[in-house]
């Protein structure tokens, strides 16, 4: 029998003002799976992840973590399920006044009875797995590259050693070598770890390479749900703009292609190697 789903998002409506975001948005998310969501700016990518993670209540709809429904279940509830998932936000969110070891401590702190000494290795350990170097932790974030910072925000988000992360664009404006060092990474929290990741982003070497089924936002709705290379060959006409402008926007020099690859073409580069922490700490930003 199939296991039920980690991630159910169930007709969500989200209205500010006269404005309607999301008209009924619904889909569910297996556990172990790496889902991307793509939509143009301003589609309400980031207003789903906060309503899918219980920070902002939708109009209508409901939404199901782990079982748990997200806008009805008692404080107790809620509170136990958010030790199990964990949120990489756009602009990393990292607190500016603590170091990057007690931001990555502050989840353990926050909901955990761990000792000092414990949660000073569990830091050294998700620095680590985010392939950051072990002095990266006394470092204020305002001390970091844009990666570095990303990193950071990662390890924060990996603490608790979630069954969720929710990441929202997290290659955006990081270097390409660092960008597919990150997506291997995520892929390999997946692969090796069991980790359910839903990413919002708009880059399409981390769909093509890292993501195992793409959900669509247009016109308030779900436009397309499926296996990245389906959803890409489709003949809607936005999603052909969409995918159309990113080909042709300033191909880089020595590329393999300039278009997308034929259906049922072989998987994209970085997923046919197996990630590695290593190799990702070789492309340390
Ligand atoms: N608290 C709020 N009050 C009113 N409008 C809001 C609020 N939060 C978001 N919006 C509006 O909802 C829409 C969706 O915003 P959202 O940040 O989810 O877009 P996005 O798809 O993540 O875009 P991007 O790709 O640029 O990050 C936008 O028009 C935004 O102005
Ligand atoms: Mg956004």
């Amino acid at each position: 029998m199939a296991s039920k789903p980690v991630i159910e998002v169930c007709d969500i409506v989200t209205r500010f003002g006269a404005q309607t975001v999301h008209d009924g948005v619904s889909f569910t998310v297996e556990r172990g799976t790496l889902v991307g969501m793509i939509g143009a700016s301003g589609t309400g990518k980031s207003v789903l992840l906060r309503e899918m993670i219980g920070l902002q209540r939708p109009t209508a709809g409901q939404v199901r973590l782990l079982g748990t429904e997200m806008w009805s279940a008692p404080a107790d509830e809620l509170a136990a399920v958010r030790r199990r998932f964990g949120m990489m936000f756009q602009d990393g969110a990292l607190f500016s006044s603590l170091t990057v070891a007690q931001n990555i401590a502050v989840p353990l702190t926050e909901h955990t009875a761990l000792d000092p000494t414990t949660i000073t290795a569990l830091v050294a350990l998700r620095l680590h797995q985010a392939g950051l170097p072990p002095e990266a932790g006394a470092k204020m974030p305002s001390e970091l590259s844009g990666g570095m910072r990303k990193r950071a925000a990662l390890a924060r988000a990996i603490a608790l050693e979630p069954e969720i992360l929710f990441l929202d664009e997290p290659t955006s404006g990081l270097d390409p070598i660092t960008a597919r060092a990150f997506d291997r990474l995520v892929r390999s929290l997946v692969d090796d770890l069991g980790l359910t990741v839903f990413l919002v982003t708009h880059d399409l070497d981390t769909l093509l390479g890292s993501v195992d089924r793409l959900i669509a936002l247009a016109q308030s709705k779900v436009l397309a749900d499926g296996p990245v290379r389906q959803v890409m060959a489709s003949e809607d006409a936005w999603l052909r703009e969409y995918f159309s402008a990113r080909f042709t926007a300033s191909p880089s020099p020595g590329r393999a292609q300039d278009g997308p690859p034929p259906l049922g073409g072989p998987p994209g580069s970085s997923r046919a190697q197996r990630p590695t922490i290593q190799g990702v700490q070789d492309h340390g930003s």
